[in-house]
């Protein structure tokens, strides 16, 4: 089950994707005691942030939608709380901000805590031009990557949004920029719910980003394409609730995976399970390492 993404050793390919209970050490903590063969905290920013006012994310058919703003508080606290991690599985450390200066300034705050920086240019709900406005312009995520870049020691993965014309042209210039690993993908949309008593939007930001199972066939495709077109490795998400999905980001190209949202269905055991579970299918099939299996869609 263990693998190697740019450096970085893990026991097995399955991570807590970021902003899912991630929030604190202990909670960090906990998904690594419940199996994760590493894990990505919440992203934070530079300073603190109240994010949106409730209510921030509410159920539909196929997932979750959110809009919770980035809440976050602020690289000083965060340090705090990387501080305290068990150190049993690698942490990432996901973080975002507005300009390069803002990346390159936390990513150097924290590099000596972390295993690994994630950076944040995808998401769809961030306020004042952080999140998927930079991450939907190559030149603009190119400028951000270099930047952290010139900055850390530490491996760098780029978190991508599909809510874009060509996903590759954007996973390039990450790679060409000096990105180490590209994450995909961040949620999509935005998507909307209404509540049908009241006519009004239910999140209070009205739009956010959908995650859960109906995002997976759209995750797999990104990272499908990006695989063709980098040499960098891809690191999986969107939609994995069993062994069965991580196969099919494992087939389309991914070294290993994120989960987030099925976290909510099925508890923090799912990491457990998951591997357990792919480590008997791999016996069946007469696999003895994960490499053997990356990217055979592409052979077919
Ligand atoms: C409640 C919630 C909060 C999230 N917060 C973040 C975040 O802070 N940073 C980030 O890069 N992605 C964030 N995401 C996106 C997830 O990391 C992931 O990319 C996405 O949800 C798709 O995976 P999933 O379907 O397994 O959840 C968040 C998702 C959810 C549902």
């Amino acid at each position: 089950m263990e693998i190697e993404l740019c450096g970085i050793k893990m026991k097995n390919p399955t991570m807590l994707a970021a902003g899912i209970l991630g929030s604190t050490a202990s909670s960090l903590n906990w998904a690594a005691k419940s199996g994760a063969g590493a894990v990505v905290t919440k992203s934070f920013g530079l300073n603190s942030n109240k994010g949106y006012s409730n209510p921030t994310t509410v159920e539909v058919t196929g997932g979750v939608i959110n809009a919770i703003g980035l809440s976050n508080p602020g690289v000083e606290n965060f340090q705090m709380e990387l501080k305290k991690l068990d150190g049993s599985v690698p942490a990432i450390a996901s973080i975002y901000g507005a300009n390069p200066d803002e990346f390159s300034k936390i990513a150097t705050h924290i590099q000596e805590d972390v295993d690994a920086i994630e950076l944040n240019v995808s998401c769809p709900h961030a306020m004042g031009g952080c999140g998927a406005a930079i991450g939907q312009d190559p030149l603009l995520t190119s400028s951000i990557v270099s930047a952290v870049k010139e900055s850390v020691n530490v491996p760098i993965l780029v978190k991508l949004t599909p809510n874009v014309t060509d996903i590759v042209e954007v996973a390039v210039s990450a790679q060409d920029a000096g990105a180490d690993a590209l994450t995909l993908i961040n949620s999509l949309g935005p998507g909307m719910k209404i509540d049908i008593t009241t006519g009004k939007p239910i999140l209070s930001n009205r739009f956010g980003g959908m995650s859960g199972p109906a995002i997976k066939p759209v995750a797999v495709r990104c990272v499908y394409d990006v695989f063709d077109a980098v040499e960098i490795p891809v690191v999986g998400v969107g939609g994995i609730r069993n062994y069965e999905d991580v196969l099919e980001f494992i087939y389309a190209g991914a070294t290993c995976v994120q989960i987030g949202t099925s976290i909510m269905y099925e508890g923090m055991e799912i990491f457990g399970k998951v591997v357990n579970d792919l480590e008997v299918f791999m016996e069946k099939m007469g696999y003895t390492k994960l490499e053997e299996m990356v990217g055979i869609s592409h052979k077919q």
